[in-house]
């Protein structure tokens, strides 16, 4: 058992055995430490591993303008991949898994290698469970009105706010995800697509019984269309014509799709089955 532990010890001194560092973004309405359980469980199974549980966009602040978001989280892990050139592994839940994603599509020269998406809504949101919170009368049908305004573009939720049957004004006023999924034509579209292509591994973890994320196949890049019926990725625009490299990654077996039922929003980051099941094998 000893000598187990000592060769343990000396491959993550010579760190040829050491898993990469892996950098955590939370969710909205919360802060890092809501992430804590996700971080001793890793620590625990993976010892040696290191973990930035970034702390910046705290409750009310996880509310501000994605952009305003993405350009620090952006720096934060252009800091941190250069300390390790190894490469990093970058972790998003919920709203920071579709933050951390653009983070990741706005810096073409990155070192991450693997990023996983826990239950994010990469496609965009039309469900009002967690808006809730905030907004306690707010009903998806008429949120557009609030949401694809000057206003309502201040607001996180705003620029991934995705209405299937209002399509030519979420074109018009939505700031962001029309933007990092490359639906609207930048002079950044181009890197955001290299941004993407650069990964080694792409991992989109969602599932039916989330209750927040709406659609929950939004988590994989599935959406609504304007009869509200899901259409799955691979038969979607942004998909067919590799708008942002979705279809390089599935040809290069590099893009992974994790369904997982039976596990609330609240749980995939609090419940250690959940985490053994869908995380830990990514994080080598
Ligand atoms: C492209 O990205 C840069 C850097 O993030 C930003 O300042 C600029 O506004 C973006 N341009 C467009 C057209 O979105
Ligand atoms: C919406 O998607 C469903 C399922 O893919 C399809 O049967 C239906 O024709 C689509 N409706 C429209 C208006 O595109």
């Amino acid at each position: 058992m000893w000598i187990r532990s000592f060769l343990i010890l000396c491959l993550n001194f010579i760190g040829a055995n050491a898993y990469k560092p892996v950098v955590i973004l939370h969710g909205i309405l919360s802060g890092a430490e809501s992430m804590t359980l996700l971080v001793r469980h890793i620590e625990k199974l993976h010892p040696g591993t290191v973990v930035y549980n970034c702390d910046k966009f705290d409750g009310w602040y996880s509310l501000e303008n994605d952009w305003w978001q993405v350009e620090q989280f952006r720096d934060y892990i252009d800091q941190i991949g250069r300390l390790h050139p190894e490469g990093i592994i970058v972790l998003g839940y919920s709203q920071g898994g579709l933050l951390a994603r653009a983070a990741i599509q706005s810096l073409p020269n990155h070192n991450v290698k693997t990023f996983i998406s826990l239950s994010s809504p990469q496609a965009g949101q039309y469900g009002t469970s967690f808006l809730h919170l905030i907004f306690p009368d707010l009903a998806a049908i008429t949120a557009f009105e609030l949401f694809y305004s000057k206003v309502g573009q201040h607001t996180s939720i705003g620029g991934y706010w995705n209405d299937p049957r209002r399509q030519s004004l979420y074109m018009k006023y939505s700031e962001f995800l029309p933007l990092i999924n490359n639906e609207k034509i930048t002079s950044n579209s181009t890197s955001f697509k290299m941004g993407m292509v650069r990964l080694d591994k792409l991992v989109l973890i969602g599932g039916p019984n989330d209750g927040v994320i709406t659609p929950w196949q939004s988590s994989h890049f599935s959406y609504f269309n304007d009869s509200l019926d899901v259409v799955p990725f691979n038969k979607r625009k942004i998909f067919m014509d590799d708008s942002i490299g979705l279809k390089t990654l599935l040809e290069a077996e590099k893009l992974i799709i994790i369904v997982k039922p039976f596990v609330h929003h609240l749980s995939w980051h609090t419940n250690r089955k959940v985490i053994n099941q869908v995380i830990m094998p990514y994080l080598d």
